[in-house]
């Protein structure tokens, strides 16, 4: 990562252009106004590099969970190149040739699934899923079974009916009236449930999706959403017996299972996807993020084969077929990388360093929890890890949000990026995050969670 590429000059304009003209992401303008926003330019492994020639240990994989293989692939870059050269793009009303191959390959990961469909983002691949729900409700139902339910703490995307599906009560501040027909129900996460230690803890948090589906009447609930592990609310990983029993309610309650595998697909916990790690089968399964690691926008909504099937009705009923379209979802350099950032995750025995290092860091988050009262809880699978910061152990009441922040940026000025839950929720924005590339080595590890060390050590005194 040494290319020169800019003189102080060019990285002068540069900056003064972003900060004129770019409208930032999920951050609050005004100090980009005044100070001089982050331009990044290059990546090598989990390593970036600033437009001002610092360098960061990159610990979130691009910031959201996406660069699973790490920057700078050059096989990756020229399979998207070839494939752009000789085809681009052309609707996915017809095929293309990596989109195919992909296909095949994914599915052959996903025992009991059978139909891929295309698009560009987790948001647009999980509105397919709404999509399909509610176009059965129609087809077959007379309209009924068109209800989704989504879990508190979950994320599913950024569209109106995304966010009307998320349970993040600060992130959709603002932004109502949501669509109608998503419920809520409560979240699973032992740590602050009042009976979390109960070792069926899972099997009554589940039992909350029945209490929900008879509330709302199952013959109007369609299906049910889930992160298999929640993400941006905090790095929560089901208590156990939790999926086994929301399967069983769903098959008795003729419920869609929809997996939002956006952040834990592709490897990120250490099995192809996160819902692998559990006894359930869904009938949706979304992903985009580490599809194709960020080398190019491409999403997929996959399905059963039972589910394709019922779309197929005699071909003469002008309404009878998912009339859906995503104008991206025919871009072939999407698969064209899927396909290789699928093959370097095989080829190079990712899943296992993934659950080796995830071990590793696991033990290390152990180890600042010992040493730091603030550490309330870790917790999470491969290398999707969090530390939630709390006040106080007994008590749990979460730190500021301002604490995370300054944990993170300590450790930004230390040349490591680390993530935190942020403006999702009016007192729960207090966990870091981390997921580096699957690539990532115990040193790597250690620069990581030295560097929360020493932040900690400075909070704390
Ligand atoms: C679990 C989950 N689902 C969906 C999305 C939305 O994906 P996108 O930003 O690509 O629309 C995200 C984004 O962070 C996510 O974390």
């Amino acid at each position: 990562m040494n290319r020169a590429i800019e003189t102080p000059a060019d990285a002068a304009a540069i900056v003064d252009s972003d900060r004129a003209y770019v409208w930032h992401h999920l951050s609050q303008q005004k100090p980009m106004q005044e100070g001089a926003p982050m331009v990044i330019v290059e990546g090598e492994g989990l390593r970036v590099r600033d437009i001002n020639g610092k360098e960061y240990l990159d610990a979130v994989s691009g910031g959201v969970w996406t660069v699973n293989v790490g920057y700078g692939r050059t096989s990756i870059a020229n399979a998207v190149r070839d494939q752009l050269e000789k085809m681009c793009y052309f609707a996915n009303s017809a095929g293309n040739i990596p989109g195919a191959k992909f296909a095949d390959q994914l599915i052959d990961k996903m025992p009991g699934l059978n139909r891929v469909y295309f698009s560009n983002s987790g948001s647009e691949a999980n509105e397919k899923g709404f999509k399909l729900v509610r176009q059965l409700a129609a087809l077959k139902n007379d309209g009924k079974k068109h209800k989704i339910i989504y879990r508190d703490r979950d994320y599913h995307g950024t569209t109106i009916t995304a966010l009307s599906a998320t349970g993040q009560i600060q992130r959709k501040d603002q932004y109502g009236p949501y669509t109608p027909g998503f419920v809520e129900f409560p979240h699973c996460m032992a740590y602050r449930a009042e009976n979390g230690d109960d070792p069926d803890y899972g099997v009554q948090a589940a039992k909350e999706l029945e209490r929900v589906i008879l509330e709302e009447g199952p013959d109007s609930v369609g299906s049910v959403i889930l992160e298999p592990i929640t993400a941006g609310g905090g790095v929560i990983p089901p208590p156990e017996g939790y999926f086994e029993t929301v399967q069983e309610i769903c098959t008795k309650y003729g419920v869609l299972i929809h997996m939002d595998e956006v952040v834990c697909g592709m490897g990120r916990t250490g099995k192809w996807f996160g819902y692998q790690h559990y006894n359930v089968k869904p009938d949706i399964v979304t992903m985009a993020k580490g599809v194709a690691s960020g080398y190019a926008a491409i999403s997929c909504t996959v399905t059963t084969e039972d589910l394709f099937d019922e779309f197929l009705a005699d071909p003469s009923d002008k309404m009878h077929f998912f009339r859906d379209i995503s104008t991206f979802g025919g871009c072939a350099g999407g698969p064209a990388a899927a396909l290789e950032n699928m093959r370097i995750i095989e080829q190079e025995n990712l899943l296992d360093n993934v659950n080796r290092m995830g071990d590793y860091m696991m033990d290390k988050l152990h180890e600042l929890k010992d040493k730091y009262e603030m550490v309330g809880d870790v917790r999470g699978k491969g290398l999707f890890l969090g530390a939630e910061l709390v006040k106080d152990r007994v008590t749990k009441e979460p730190v500021d949000e301002s604490v995370a922040a300054a944990v993170a940026a300590d450790c930004l000025q230390q040349g490591v990026m680390i993530g935190r839950t942020n403006r999702s929720f009016h007192e729960f924005n207090n966990t870091l995050c981390l997921s580096p590339a699957l690539i990532c080595t115990k040193d790597d590890i250690d620069q990581i969670v030295g560097s929360i060390d020493n932040a900690l050590a400075k909070i704390a005194a």
